[in-house]
């Protein structure tokens, strides 16, 4: 082997594993430096070939040359002529160049006469396929315009920690597919339906809630009908716990009680909710956990059914009546069907927050998404059961997004529950006849 020949291949290796580095330690800026301005080049370049197989141009007729046979010449070569006509021709959409995001690469499209974004959202998939990326989703921004957004690899894969909301009723409980934080803001959406299979990640997305709230001047209220399992270890955090039927219709007796309390002061001040109250006499706010709800629709004989048509009513009216006075829902549950009985078609209604973890039929994902875009059914039937905690999340922007939770070990959920245990305020003085005297 020649100097020179070796020499190269030296580089080379150099040169590839300087790469391989800067990829492994710095995948960022590799992306945004190295790889972004050669994946933007070759999307534009291919842009026409994929367009074209993904069935995404229109046939328009353009003046062009075209080369037609003439004669056969003695030679027994053809003549060809160049000829000025009007031909069809396959036009891809307009692109403009592709931006780095995050995790991929964003592009602007204007659409063809004729096309709407569900053209486009229904291509979604053999574009993924075409440009060999995770996943492409598109949005439309303003009529004409749509925006394909890609992901390069699946971001939820491996989630880090964001730093924790200080802003009441708000908790970071994970990450959007975006990159951006997976927030549960009870405030701006009070009551959420938290659905899936067993082993999706119901219990650890309650978690982070509860190590959110933790620190926070709430009260937190928890139902366990799975014999108190879940929520048992968090009794130091929780201002009552009920795991039992005839504790689970007491307690929400007492919360229907505390409600009406809360109406009644509102009423006498003439507010219209408790933020509208002085902060002086305004009640702790109240976020009441859930686990398997469907449990309390549950009948094993007759004698239940009195008390679930009570649980059924309770659980509604906090549902209808419960933001205006500081009373959250969030509610777990493998089903959430109308199987259940009418109360939980009811109170579904209420619930406007929806997250829907992996599911293993599509009615489960329907019933929690509702009627959302039929690609975030699709999605939620495709989690993997590698990846429990992801979900797809209605969000309040009425977009929907694949987020997955932070993961928050039992352990860590008890410790900070024994750590804020002198922050619950005790059920007794929640319940407690509110103060009639006002201060001006
Ligand atoms: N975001 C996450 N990241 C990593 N692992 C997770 C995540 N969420 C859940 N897990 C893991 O998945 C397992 C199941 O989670 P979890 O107990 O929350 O499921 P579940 O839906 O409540 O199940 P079940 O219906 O049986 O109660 C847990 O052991 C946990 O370790
Ligand atoms: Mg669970």
């Amino acid at each position: 082997m020649s100097d020179s020949l070796r020499l190269a291949l030296i580089v080379l290796a150099c040169v590839a594993v300087t790469l391989w580095a800067w990829r492994r330690f710095h995948r960022r800026s590799f992306w945004l430096i190295a790889a972004y301005p050669l994946t933007a080049l070759s999307v534009r370049a291919t842009w026409r070939k994929v367009a074209l197989g993904c069935g995404l141009t229109k046939k328009r007729a353009r003046w062009a040359f075209t080369l037609t046979p003439g004669a056969l010449v003695s030679t027994g070569t053809v003549k060809v002529r160049r000829r000025f006509r009007r031909v069809a021709v396959d036009t891809k959409p307009w692109m403009w160049l592709p931006m780095p995001t995050r995790h991929g690469w964003r592009a602007t499209l204007r659409l063809l006469e004729g096309q709407i974004p569900d053209d486009y959202a229904q291509a979604a998939e053999r574009l993924a396929h075409s440009w060999g990326v995770h996943a492409v989703r598109v949005s439309s921004p303003r009529p004409g315009r749509l925006v394909i957004n890609t992901t390069i690899r699946d971001p939820l894969v491996q989630v880090d920690h964001l730093p924790p909301s200080t802003e009441l009723l708000k908790v970071t409980v994970g990450r959007l597919e975006t990159g951006k934080p997976w927030v549960i803001d009870f405030r701006t959406v009070p009551h959420w339906i938290n659905a899936g299979a067993t082993q999706s990640g119901k219990s650890n997305l309650a978690n982070a809630l509860l190590v959110g709230l933790a620190p926070q001047p709430v009260a937190l209220v928890g139902f366990d009908l799975k014999g108190g399992v879940e929520f048992t270890p968090y009794a130091a955090r929780l201002s009552a716990l009920a795991t039992e039927r005839a504790e689970c219709t007491r307690l929400l007796a007492d919360l229907i009680g505390m409600m009406i309390d809360r109406m009644g002061l509102c009423r006498m001040t003439g507010a219209r909710n408790i933020w509208q109250l002085p902060p002086a006499v305004r009640p702790v706010p109240v976020v009441v956990l859930v686990d398997e709800l469907a449990e309390l629709y549950l009948m094993a004989d007759k004698s239940e059914k009195d008390d679930i048509a009570r649980t059924s009513t309770a659980l509604l009216r906090i549902g209808q009546l419960g933001r205006a006075f500081g009373i959250y829902l969030f509610c777990s549950g493998q089903r959430i069907g109308s199987d259940l009985g009418p109360g939980v078609t009811a109170l579904r209604a209420q619930c406007s927050g929806r997250i829907c973890h992996r599911v293993n039929d599509p009615e489960t994902a329907t019933m929690t998404l509702g009627d959302l875009d039929p690609a975030a059914l699709v999605s939620a039937r495709a989690i993997p059961a590698e990846t429990p905690g992801v979900a797809i999340v209605a969000s309040q922007d009425g977009q929907w997004y694949r987020a997955r939770s932070f993961y928050v070990a039992e352990n860590t959920a008890e410790h900070a529950a024994k750590t804020y245990a002198h922050l619950t305020p005790s059920w007794d003085d929640l319940t407690a006849a509110q103060p009639v005297d006002v201060p001006a």
